[in-house]
Protein backbone atom coordinates (compact mmCIF):
# COMPACT_ATOMS: atom_id res chain seq x y z
CA UNK A 1 0.00 0.00 0.00
CA UNK A 2 3.14 2.25 -0.28
CA UNK A 3 1.68 4.00 -3.23
CA UNK A 4 -1.71 4.78 -1.38
CA UNK A 5 -1.92 8.05 -0.24
CA UNK A 6 -3.77 9.38 3.71
CA UNK A 7 -4.70 12.57 4.22
CA UNK A 8 -4.88 13.51 7.63
CA UNK A 9 -8.18 16.07 8.46
CA UNK A 10 -10.02 17.16 11.94
CA UNK A 11 -14.05 17.24 12.04
CA UNK A 12 -15.64 20.69 12.12
CA UNK A 13 -14.45 24.00 10.42
CA UNK A 14 -11.51 22.71 8.51
CA UNK A 15 -13.63 19.30 7.56
CA UNK A 16 -16.24 21.37 6.75
CA UNK A 17 -14.03 24.09 4.37
CA UNK A 18 -11.78 20.77 3.11
CA UNK A 19 -14.20 18.66 1.54
CA UNK A 20 -15.41 21.20 -1.00
CA UNK A 21 -12.30 21.87 -1.73
CA UNK A 22 -11.17 18.42 -2.13
CA UNK A 23 -14.40 17.88 -4.25
CA UNK A 24 -13.02 20.61 -6.73
CA UNK A 25 -9.54 18.82 -7.31
CA UNK A 26 -11.74 15.13 -7.42
CA UNK A 27 -11.70 13.81 -4.27
CA UNK A 28 -14.33 13.02 -2.72
CA UNK A 29 -15.37 10.49 0.89
CA UNK A 30 -17.23 7.02 0.20
CA UNK A 31 -19.36 8.44 3.44
CA UNK A 32 -19.89 11.63 4.91
CA UNK A 33 -17.45 11.66 7.23
CA UNK A 34 -19.11 13.68 9.64
CA UNK A 35 -22.24 11.08 10.23
CA UNK A 36 -19.75 8.34 9.72
CA UNK A 37 -17.88 6.57 13.06
CA UNK A 38 -15.05 5.15 10.49
CA UNK A 39 -11.95 7.22 11.40
CA UNK A 40 -10.22 6.09 8.15
CA UNK A 41 -12.75 6.83 5.03
CA UNK A 42 -12.26 5.65 1.42
CA UNK A 43 -12.90 8.24 -1.52
CA UNK A 44 -13.65 8.00 -4.83
CA UNK A 45 -9.96 7.49 -5.97
CA UNK A 46 -9.31 4.19 -4.63
CA UNK A 47 -5.66 5.35 -3.72
CA UNK A 48 -5.89 8.27 -1.63
CA UNK A 49 -7.97 7.76 2.07
CA UNK A 50 -8.93 10.47 4.57
CA UNK A 51 -8.24 10.03 8.09
CA UNK A 52 -9.78 11.91 10.88
CA UNK A 53 -8.30 13.15 14.18
CA UNK A 54 -8.49 15.53 16.69
CA UNK A 55 -7.08 19.14 15.14
CA UNK A 56 -4.17 19.02 17.31
CA UNK A 57 -3.38 15.79 16.12
CA UNK A 58 -2.74 16.35 12.83
CA UNK A 59 0.63 17.16 12.74
CA UNK A 60 1.77 14.99 14.85
CA UNK A 61 0.36 12.09 12.60
CA UNK A 62 2.10 13.71 9.34
CA UNK A 63 4.92 14.07 11.54
CA UNK A 64 5.23 10.18 12.28
CA UNK A 65 3.73 9.17 8.84
CA UNK A 66 0.84 8.02 9.54
CA UNK A 67 -0.70 10.50 7.39
CA UNK A 68 1.33 11.32 4.69
CA UNK A 69 -0.38 14.95 4.46
CA UNK A 70 -2.60 16.71 6.42
CA UNK A 71 -4.44 19.81 6.22
CA UNK A 72 -3.83 21.96 10.06
CA UNK A 73 -4.30 25.59 11.14
CA UNK A 74 -1.11 27.81 11.67
CA UNK A 75 -2.11 28.50 15.04
CA UNK A 76 -1.42 24.18 15.55
CA UNK A 77 1.42 24.16 13.72
CA UNK A 78 3.33 27.34 15.55
CA UNK A 79 2.41 25.20 18.80
CA UNK A 80 3.77 21.72 17.21
CA UNK A 81 6.46 23.72 15.94
CA UNK A 82 8.70 20.66 14.07
CA UNK A 83 10.93 20.87 11.47
CA UNK A 84 10.07 17.45 10.30
CA UNK A 85 6.99 18.66 8.24
CA UNK A 86 6.75 20.50 4.96
CA UNK A 87 3.83 23.49 5.08
CA UNK A 88 3.72 23.89 0.89
CA UNK A 89 0.40 25.85 0.93
CA UNK A 90 -1.63 28.35 2.24
CA UNK A 91 -5.44 26.99 1.68
CA UNK A 92 -6.66 30.48 2.81
CA UNK A 93 -9.89 28.28 4.85
CA UNK A 94 -10.74 28.70 8.35
CA UNK A 95 -9.26 32.08 8.94
CA UNK A 96 -8.90 33.92 12.27
CA UNK A 97 -6.15 36.13 13.89
CA UNK A 98 -3.91 34.83 17.12
CA UNK A 99 -5.05 37.51 19.74
CA UNK A 100 -4.29 38.90 22.94
CA UNK A 101 -7.27 40.30 24.82
CA UNK A 102 -8.59 41.61 28.32
CA UNK A 103 -11.50 42.50 29.76
CA UNK A 104 -12.67 45.95 28.77
CA UNK A 105 -12.75 46.76 32.53
CA UNK A 106 -8.69 45.84 32.39
CA UNK A 107 -7.15 47.42 35.26
CA UNK A 108 -3.22 47.15 35.51
CA UNK A 109 -2.03 45.52 39.13
CA UNK A 110 1.64 44.51 40.68
CA UNK A 111 2.95 41.35 39.87
CA UNK A 112 3.63 39.26 36.94
CA UNK A 113 0.97 39.23 34.24
CA UNK A 114 -1.00 36.21 34.35
CA UNK A 115 -2.01 35.17 30.90
CA UNK A 116 -4.18 31.97 30.26
CA UNK A 117 -4.24 30.07 26.68
CA UNK A 118 -4.41 26.90 24.94
CA UNK A 119 -0.91 28.09 23.02
CA UNK A 120 1.68 27.97 25.87
CA UNK A 121 4.47 28.15 23.38
CA UNK A 122 3.33 30.82 21.02
CA UNK A 123 2.31 33.07 23.49
CA UNK A 124 5.41 32.39 25.62
CA UNK A 125 7.81 33.29 22.37
CA UNK A 126 5.76 36.66 21.66
CA UNK A 127 6.04 37.77 25.53
CA UNK A 128 9.90 36.77 25.38
CA UNK A 129 10.64 38.87 22.29
CA UNK A 130 8.96 41.97 24.10
CA UNK A 131 11.03 41.17 27.37
CA UNK A 132 7.99 40.46 29.46
CA UNK A 133 7.82 38.28 31.70
CA UNK A 134 4.58 35.85 32.44
CA UNK A 135 3.05 32.98 34.14
CA UNK A 136 1.46 31.24 31.62
CA UNK A 137 -1.46 29.10 32.33
CA UNK A 138 -2.56 26.25 30.28
CA UNK A 139 -6.48 26.39 29.58
CA UNK A 140 -7.82 23.57 26.51
CA UNK A 141 -10.63 25.99 25.83
CA UNK A 142 -13.26 28.81 27.07
CA UNK A 143 -10.45 31.04 27.45
CA UNK A 144 -12.53 33.81 27.77
CA UNK A 145 -14.15 33.02 30.94
CA UNK A 146 -10.28 33.36 32.76
CA UNK A 147 -10.48 36.97 33.00
CA UNK A 148 -14.00 37.22 33.90
CA UNK A 149 -13.44 35.13 37.15
CA UNK A 150 -9.82 36.40 37.45
CA UNK A 151 -8.03 33.56 37.03
CA UNK A 152 -5.39 35.38 34.12
CA UNK A 153 -4.98 38.95 33.81
CA UNK A 154 -5.25 38.26 29.38
CA UNK A 155 -5.88 35.76 27.26
CA UNK A 156 -4.29 34.43 24.08
CA UNK A 157 -7.04 33.11 21.65
CA UNK A 158 -8.33 32.78 18.21
CA UNK A 159 -10.89 35.45 17.40
CA UNK A 160 -12.46 35.93 13.94
CA UNK A 161 -15.62 38.14 14.38
CA UNK A 162 -14.90 38.97 17.72
CA UNK A 163 -18.64 38.43 18.99
CA UNK A 164 -16.72 35.77 21.62
CA UNK A 165 -14.70 38.62 22.99
CA UNK A 166 -17.58 40.99 22.85
CA UNK A 167 -19.64 38.75 24.68
CA UNK A 168 -17.70 37.85 27.33
CA UNK A 169 -16.47 42.02 28.18
CA UNK A 170 -13.23 41.53 26.52
CA UNK A 171 -11.70 43.37 23.76
CA UNK A 172 -8.40 42.45 21.50
CA UNK A 173 -5.52 44.64 22.17
CA UNK A 174 -2.42 42.92 19.68
CA UNK A 175 -2.97 40.82 16.73
CA UNK A 176 0.19 37.73 17.18
CA UNK A 177 -0.38 36.05 14.12
CA UNK A 178 -3.21 35.74 10.92
CA UNK A 179 -4.22 32.51 10.74
CA UNK A 180 -5.44 30.07 8.45
CA UNK A 181 -5.07 26.31 7.29
CA UNK A 182 -1.86 24.57 5.80
CA UNK A 183 -1.50 21.65 3.64
CA UNK A 184 1.27 19.84 5.71
CA UNK A 185 3.59 17.17 4.10
CA UNK A 186 5.80 14.32 5.61
CA UNK A 187 9.07 14.82 4.81
CA UNK A 188 9.70 10.93 3.72
CA UNK A 189 6.57 10.82 2.17
CA UNK A 190 7.55 14.09 -0.04
CA UNK A 191 10.26 11.69 -1.65
CA UNK A 192 8.49 8.39 -2.07
CA UNK A 193 5.40 9.72 -2.86
CA UNK A 194 6.72 12.72 -4.34
CA UNK A 195 4.27 12.84 -7.94
CA UNK A 196 1.11 11.90 -6.18
CA UNK A 197 1.85 14.75 -3.67
CA UNK A 198 3.09 16.83 -6.36
CA UNK A 199 -0.34 16.19 -7.85
CA UNK A 200 -2.35 16.92 -5.04
CA UNK A 201 -0.38 20.20 -4.10
CA UNK A 202 -0.70 21.75 -7.82
CA UNK A 203 -4.50 20.53 -8.63
CA UNK A 204 -5.49 22.64 -4.58
CA UNK A 205 -2.94 25.21 -6.08
CA UNK A 206 -5.37 25.77 -8.65
CA UNK A 207 -8.36 26.63 -6.77
CA UNK A 208 -6.95 28.62 -3.70
P1 LIG B 1 -10.37 20.16 19.00
O1 LIG B 1 -11.86 20.11 19.18
O2 LIG B 1 -9.80 18.94 18.37
O3 LIG B 1 -9.61 20.63 20.21
P2 LIG B 1 -10.68 22.72 17.85
O4 LIG B 1 -11.87 22.95 18.75
O5 LIG B 1 -9.53 23.68 17.93
O6 LIG B 1 -10.09 21.26 17.94
P3 LIG B 1 -11.92 23.79 15.55
O7 LIG B 1 -12.65 24.73 16.45
O8 LIG B 1 -12.65 23.09 14.45
O9 LIG B 1 -11.20 22.67 16.36
O10 LIG B 1 -10.72 24.62 14.95
C1 LIG B 1 -9.87 24.08 13.98
C2 LIG B 1 -9.01 25.18 13.40
O11 LIG B 1 -9.86 26.16 12.80
C3 LIG B 1 -8.19 25.96 14.43
O12 LIG B 1 -6.96 25.32 14.68
C4 LIG B 1 -8.02 27.30 13.73
O13 LIG B 1 -6.96 27.25 12.81
C5 LIG B 1 -9.35 27.47 13.00
N1 LIG B 1 -10.35 28.22 13.80
C6 LIG B 1 -10.67 28.04 15.09
N2 LIG B 1 -11.62 28.90 15.51
C7 LIG B 1 -11.93 29.65 14.44
C8 LIG B 1 -12.85 30.70 14.21
N3 LIG B 1 -13.63 31.17 15.16
N4 LIG B 1 -12.93 31.19 12.97
C9 LIG B 1 -12.15 30.72 11.98
N5 LIG B 1 -11.24 29.74 12.14
C10 LIG B 1 -11.13 29.20 13.35
C1 LIG C 1 -13.08 29.67 18.67
C2 LIG C 1 -12.10 30.47 19.53
C3 LIG C 1 -12.96 31.59 20.08
C4 LIG C 1 -14.00 31.77 18.98
C5 LIG C 1 -13.71 33.04 18.25
O1 LIG C 1 -13.84 28.86 19.50
O2 LIG C 1 -11.51 29.67 20.54
O3 LIG C 1 -13.56 31.25 21.30
O4 LIG C 1 -13.89 30.67 18.07
O5 LIG C 1 -14.61 33.25 17.22
P1 LIG C 1 -15.41 34.64 17.11
O6 LIG C 1 -14.40 35.76 17.20
O7 LIG C 1 -16.07 34.58 15.76
O8 LIG C 1 -16.40 34.70 18.23
P2 LIG C 1 -14.76 27.70 18.90
O9 LIG C 1 -15.99 28.28 18.29
O10 LIG C 1 -13.95 26.83 18.00
O11 LIG C 1 -15.13 26.93 20.20
P3 LIG C 1 -14.23 25.83 20.91
O12 LIG C 1 -12.81 26.33 20.94
O13 LIG C 1 -14.84 25.74 22.26
O14 LIG C 1 -14.37 24.60 20.05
Amino acid sequence: MTSSLTIAISKGRILDDTLPLLEKVGIVPEENPDKSRKLILGTNQPDINLIIVRATDVPTYVEYGGADVGIAGKDILLEHDSSELYEPLDLGIAKCRLMLAELVQYKTRNGRLRVATKYTRTTRKYFTEQGIQVEIIKLYGSMELAPVLGLADKIVDLVDTGNTLKANGLKATDTICEISSRLIVNKAAMKIKRDKIKQLISSLEKIV
